[in-house]
């Protein structure tokens, strides 16, 4: 198959761990450029820098920007860094923030906050910032990484829920605004192996986990490889007609529990 992306450049945030870091890996893979726009540049779960990963094993181009999605200025100098491979063609509005066993009565404003700044306002700003530029260019694609728990609500992670189910109607509000030269879609993870799941879920047990896994069809977690193809299908022409939707990359579990 030829390269699904060829002469593209993408700016994908949250790009340096997990989910971010293999969608700039396959969007590499497939020929765009990367601007990896995150607050650190070293994985969560340790290893290669991804700009670094993708310069030596790839034959795309790519850079690492400081960036906090809170910080508008931050998301402007991440999406003006594309400009030097030929200005952004695909914004992926990944980074986020989850809290685990969150307590309804114990979330504070600034917990709230927090949540909704990173999740929903990054995306927002970053979508905006992004769309701005597409329009000059002739169009492109933004992808936001909503959630399950867009979907579903769960008594442990109000605040994330809330944060998500933004994230989800801002997609298909978005789409609504940026068409016809703009497609906007969301993907719905599941559980998926990332630092959010592997580290931050340490304190489960072994019981909870295998509970946890039962109620998934699939019967096992998600690779972040597996959320990098769902995006480079949403990046791609495989996808010119596909708008304003969530993929839920779940194993089954969002339409089953
Ligand atoms: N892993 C899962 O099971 C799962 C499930 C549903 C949704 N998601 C969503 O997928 C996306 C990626 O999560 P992940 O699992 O890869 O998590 P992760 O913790 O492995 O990676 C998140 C990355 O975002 C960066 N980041 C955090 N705050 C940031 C900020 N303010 N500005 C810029 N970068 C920031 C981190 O430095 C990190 O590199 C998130 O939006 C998350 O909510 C993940």
């Amino acid at each position: 198959m030829p390269d699904l992306l060829s002469d593209k450049t993408a700016v994908i945030t949250g790009a340096s761990s997990g989910n971010g870091r293999a969608i700039a890996r396959i969007f590499a893979e497939n020929g765009a450029d990367v601007v990896v726009a995150d607050i650190q540049k070293e994985p969560r779960l340790g290893g290669t820098p991804t700009h670094e990963l993708i310069t030596e094993q790839t034959s795309s181009r790519a850079a690492y920007v400081k960036c906090d999605v809170t910080s508008n200025q931050d998301l402007r100098a991440a999406i003006n860094q594309a400009d030097e491979y030929g200005g952004i063609d695909v914004m992926v509005n990944n980074a986020g923030v989850f809290a685990h066993n969150e307590d309804l009565f114990n979330v504070t404003e600034e917990d709230y906050r927090t949540m909704m700044d990173v999740n929903s306002k990054g995306a927002y700003f970053g979508s905006q910032f992004a769309a701005e530029k597409m329009q000059q260019t002739g169009g492109g694609n933004i992808i936001n990484l909503s959630s399950i728990n867009g979907d579903i609500g769960t008594k442990s992670n109000v605040a994330y829920c809330a944060s998500k189910g933004a994230v989800k109607v801002m997609t298909y509000a978005l789409a609504d605004a940026l068409g016809p030269d703009i497609r906007v879609n969301a993907i719905h993870p599941g559980m998926i192996e990332t630092a959010q799941i592997v580290k931050d879920y340490d304190h489960l047990e072994e019981e909870q986990r295998e509970e946890r896994l039962d109620t998934i069809p699939l019967e096992r977690q998600g690779h972040p490889e597996e959320i990098g193809k769902a995006a480079l299908f949403l990046a791609s022409d495989l996808a010119s007609y596909v708008n304003a939707t969530s993929l839920a990359v779940d194993g089954g579990v969002a339409n089953t529990r």
